[in-house]
C-alpha cells in the first residue's frame, strides 16, 4: 500500500465506528486500566479490521483486559487467530493496586490470575512472560500491535527495535495506549516529529489511545535511525507538536495541554514554565483527565541521568542548567541536588555546592549519597577531617555490594594523597564491610592507601 492509501484519523474526523460496540458482560469481571471507549475500540479493531495476514500482539497485558477485548473481537470476526500477550507478570503494588483489589507482594507472579480472569477467551489468547527490554519477536508479520508497555524512553526504544521489523508499512496498526498520557510524552513527539514516517489512523473518544501506521520500514532508509531519549527533542519542536495535537485531536486537548507543561519543565525557559502552568491551571476538564502534580511534574527521572552525563562529559555548566530545571518542578527532586552540588563544585562555586548538598542531606536523611557528594566537595578543596567523617558514615550505611563503594574508596585515596591524610584515611577504609573489600578494584585502592600511611 502506498502512503496515500493509509486512512488518516484527521481526515476521517471524529466518527468512531466502534461507539456502538457492545462489550460482553464477562469483561466486567476484569480489572482494567482502559476506558470504556478504548475497550470498544479494541473489540472493533479485531472484529472489523483484522484480515488474518499477521499476528495480533498485546504488549503489557497486565490482568488481561486488553487481551480479552482483542480476543473477543477475534472471536466475533469468526476468523482464525490468537492474541499473543506479553508481560513481565511481576506485581507492582505502587500502581497496580489502584485498579485492582488483588493484593500480592512486590514482584509476585500474577500470570495465574491473568489465566484465571481470561478463561472465557482461553482458546484465543496465548500468554508469555517476557521482559520487553530483551524479548525479540520472531513470530512473522504483525497485523495489530497493541502497545501498553511503552512506559519509559528505554522501553519504547526496545519495543520499536524488537517488534519494529515485523511492522508492515501501510498495513500494520500500531496502537499506542499511552499516546495522550503526559508522562509518556515521547509518543506524540516521536510520531509528530516524523510526519513523513507516521500517519494516525484512529483515536478513541476518551482514554489515551491513538493508532498509527508507518509509511515505510521503521528500520530501513528514512526510518527512525536510532534510539530516542530526552535529548532527541527541544522546546520549540515539542510545543509545535503538542499544539498541533490539541488542534487535530480535541478529545485529548486537556491532556496535551498538561503535556506541554511537562515539555516546558524539561526543555523550556522559566517563562515557558509559567505560561504552561497557567494554561494547566485554567483547564476546565473532568477530574479524571487531570494528572496529579506529582506525576505531571516528575521530570527528575529523565533529567537527573542527563545531568550526570554532562558531568561525566566534563560539561559542569550544562549539568547545572539541567539539574536546575528539576528544581522548577513542583514535584520534589532531591536527587537532582547531587549532580547540581558536584557540578557547582567543579565550577569552583564551593559555597553554593555545599549548601545544595546540605539541602539534599536534609531531604534524604537516610541515604548515603549526600554524605559521599559532600565528602567529594570538601576533599576537593584540600585535606578535610569533615570529609573523612562523612565517608565513615557513608561506609556504615552502604550495603557491602553497593556500586558506590568504589566512589567512596576513590575519595579516600584522594584524601590519603593529601598532607596528613594517609593514616586517618586508612582507618576509615578499614571500617568498610568485608564484602566491599572483596572487590578487587576496591582492594587495590585499599592497598595504595595502606602503602601511603
Ligand atoms: C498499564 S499496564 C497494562 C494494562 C492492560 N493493558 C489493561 O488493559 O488493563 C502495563 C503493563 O506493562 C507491563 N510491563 C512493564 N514493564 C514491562 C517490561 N519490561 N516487560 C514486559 N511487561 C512490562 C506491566 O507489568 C503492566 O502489566
Amino acid at each position: 500500500m502506498t502512503d496515500t492509501n493509509i486512512p488518516s484519523a484527521s481526515s476521517r474526523g471524529p466518527n468512531r465506528e466502534w461507539s456502538a460496540v457492545l462489550p460482553p458482560e464477562s469483561l466486567g469481571a476484569l480489572p482494567r486500566m482502559l476506558s470504556g471507549d478504548e475497550q470498544r475500540y479494541l473489540i472493533w479493531l479485531t472484529e472489523s479490521r483484522y484480515e488474518g495476514w499477521g499476528a495480533v500482539v498485546d504488549l503489557g497485558c497486565w490482568l488481561g483486559s486488553s487481551s480479552a477485548c482483542l480476543a473477543e473481537g477475534l472471536a466475533r470476526s469468526g476468523k482464525q487467530g490468537r492474541v499473543h500477550s506479553f508481560d513481565l507478570f511481576r506485581w507492582d503494588p505502587s500502581y497496580m493496586e489502584r485498579d485492582s483489589s488483588l493484593r500480592l507482594a512486590y514482584g509476585a507472579d500474577f500470570m495465574p490470575e491473568f489465566l484465571r480472569l481470561t478463561l472465557p477467551w482461553k482458546e484465543r489468547i496465548q500468554a508469555q512472560q517476557a521482559d520487553l527490554f530483551e524479548f525479540q519477536w520472531r513470530g512473522g508479520p504483525i497485523e495489530i500491535l497493541f502497545v501498553d508497555a511503552a512506559k519509559t524512553w528505554g522501553l519504547t526504544n526496545a519495543i520499536l527495535r524488537n517488534f519494529g521489523p515485523a511492522i508492515d508499512p501501510g498495513r500494520t496498526r500500531v496502537v499506542f495506549q499511552d499516546f495522550r498520557y503526559p508522562q509518556t510524552m515521547w509518543l506524540p513527539l516521536l510520531t509528530g516529529s516524523r510526519p513523513d514516517l507516521w500517519t494516525e489512523v484512529e483515536n478513541t473518544a476518551d482514554g489515551y489511545t491513538s493508532t498509527w501506521m508507518v509509511n515505510r520500514s521503521l528500520h530501513g532508509p528514512g526510518g527512525i535511525g536510532g534510539d530516542y531519549g530526552p535529548e532527541s527533542f527541544d522546546f520549540v519542536t515539542a510545543s509545535r507538536i503538542l499544539e498541533e495535537r490539541e488542534r487535530i485531536d480535541p478529545a485529548g486537548r486537556s491532556l496535551y495541554t498538561q503535556t506541554r507543561l511537562r515539555a516546558a519543565l524539561m526543555y523550556g525557559e522559566d517563562a515557558d514554565v509559567s505560561a504552561a502552568r497557567s494554561m494547566v491551571e485554567a483547564l476546565n476538564c473532568p477530574e479524571h483527565e487531570r494528572t496529579p502534580t506529582w506525576i505531571l511534574e516528575d521530570i527528575a527521572s529523565d533529567l537527573v541521568p542527563l545531568a550526570w552525563n554532562a558531568i561525566g562529559a566534563g560539561d559542569a555548566t550544562r549539568a547545572v542548567v539541567i539539574a536546575m530545571r528539576c528544581l522548577r518542578s513542583r514535584c520534589p527532586a532531591p536527587f537532582a541536588l547531587g549532580p547540581l552540588g558536584l557540578a557547582l563544585s567543579r565550577l569552583r562555586r564551593h559555597e553554593e555546592a555545599e549548601s545544595r548538598l546540605l539541602q539534599m542531606r536534609e531531604q534524604l536523611p537516610d541515604r548515603p549519597e549526600p554524605l559521599i557528594y559532600l565528602a567529594d566537595v570538601k576533599s576537593a578543596q584540600g585535606p578535610s577531617h569533615d570529609a573523612l567523617k562523612l565517608l565513615e558514615q557513608a561506609l556504615a550505611a552502604l550495603p557491602g555490594d553497593s556500586g558506590n563503594g568504589d566512589y567512596v574508596f576513590a575519595l579516600l585515596e584522594r584524601i590519603a594523597s593529601q598532607p596528613g591524610g594517609a593514616r586517618p584515611s586508612l582507618q576509615v577504609a578499614e571500617s568498610a564491610k568485608p564484602e566491599m573489600l572483596a572487590d578487587p578494584k576496591i582492594r587495590g585502592r585499599l592497598e595504595r592507601i595502606r602503602a601511603r600511611s
